[in-house]
């Protein structure tokens, strides 16, 4: 049986990482705005903010299961305009959520490591998320707009996602790190930060694993070591063999950011290790995938 699987956000790293490995399986359609290099037949180009059309346009692409990924990610971008915000990242979401429960359709729903405040190294999925940024509350609203709203839903909290694609709508920590090291641009890094980075790879497989599981609620997804930002740039420069000492350590609060990020960002992995045979890549072998 060949099963319709939408991923909207499909030109994004998520959504580009989920696409490679549902390709070939599945019969996978795309959304976005602007298409970017993906195949043309499969594109439906389509603007989630405009949420009174959702309905019409899931009903004409009758999908089986929906992975959104689509939102604004940009934390500072969330702050800048946050009607804009609430609407694609919660009020879209809600849509799409109200369409799959009708119709009787799974969403495997894209939410993130800063619902939580950022004090602890190992949380667990139903910790009390208490966000300290717009971002992180417009994903925390979206999830509860999922779970009032949808019985067959998953939702799944990753950390720092990296990873390469021709074409990407956005940049990530380690293409950023090494464009400006390659072009001699010195660059100012959190040393209190710290995160479990995760490849693409390893979120798109768990995707793969949990599309058409019966397993529903929150799910914790991250890469097997927990680092300071700066220390993870500091691996990324010796793994490409680029200059280390074009990077200032820098403490978050003298980062001139308006907007707060956690400062412990670390996940408990247990729910996706027992139940889905996670096995997160270390840095090392994800970097070794940023084949660029
Ligand atoms: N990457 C991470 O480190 C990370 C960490 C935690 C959680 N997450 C969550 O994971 C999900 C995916 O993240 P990502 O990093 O893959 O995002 P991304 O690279 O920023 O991509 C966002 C995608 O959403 C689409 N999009 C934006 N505005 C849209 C609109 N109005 N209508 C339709 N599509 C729209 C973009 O394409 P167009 O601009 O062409 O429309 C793009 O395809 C998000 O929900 C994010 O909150 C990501």
């Amino acid at each position: 049986m060949t099963n319709r699987v939408l991923i909207t956000g499909a030109t994004g790293l998520i959504g580009r990482g989920v696409y490679s490995e549902l390709g070939t399986e599945h019969e996978v359609i795309l959304t976005a705005r602007k298409i970017s290099n993906l195949s043309p037949n499969d594109f439906h180009p389509y603007d989630l903010s405009k949420v009174d059309g959702i309905v019409n346009f899931l009903d004409r692409l009758k999908p089986q299961v929906i992975v959104h990924t689509a939102a604004v990610t940009s934390i500072d971008e969330v702050a800048q305009n946050l009607d804009y915000a609430n609407l694609l990242n919660i009020e879209a979401t809600r849509e799409i959520a109200k369409w799959c429960e009708e119709n009787n359709v799974r969403m495997i729903h894209f939410s993130s490591d800063f619902v939580f405040n950022g004090l602890k190294t190992n949380y667990q999925e139903l910790d009390l998320a208490n966000p300290i940024s717009s971002y992180g509350k417009t994903k925390l609203l979206s999830e509860q707009a999922v779970q009032s709203i949808l019985r067959n839903h998953l939702i799944i909290r990753p950390i720092l996602v990296y990873g390469y694609f021709d074409g990407l709508a956005r940049m990530n920590f380690p293409l950023l790190v090494l464009s400006n090291l390659r072009s001699g641009k010195k660059m100012e890094i959190t040393e209190d930060q710290l995160r479990m980075p995760t490849h693409v790879s390893d979120v798109s497989e768990i995707v793969n694993k949990t599309l058409f599981s019966e397993e529903t609620g929150l799910l914790h997804i991250a890469g097997s070591e927990l680092l300071s930002v700066y220390d993870f740039a500091l691996k990324i420069a010796d793994h490409f063999q680029l200059d280390k000492s074009l990077m200032m350590p820098v403490k978050t609060h003298s980062a001139n950011r308006d907007e707060s990020r956690p400062l412990i960002s670390g996940f408990d992995l247990q729910r996706a290790k027992s139940l889905f045979g996670y096995h997160p890549k270390t840095i090392e072998e994800g970097l070794r995938f940023l084949a660029i």
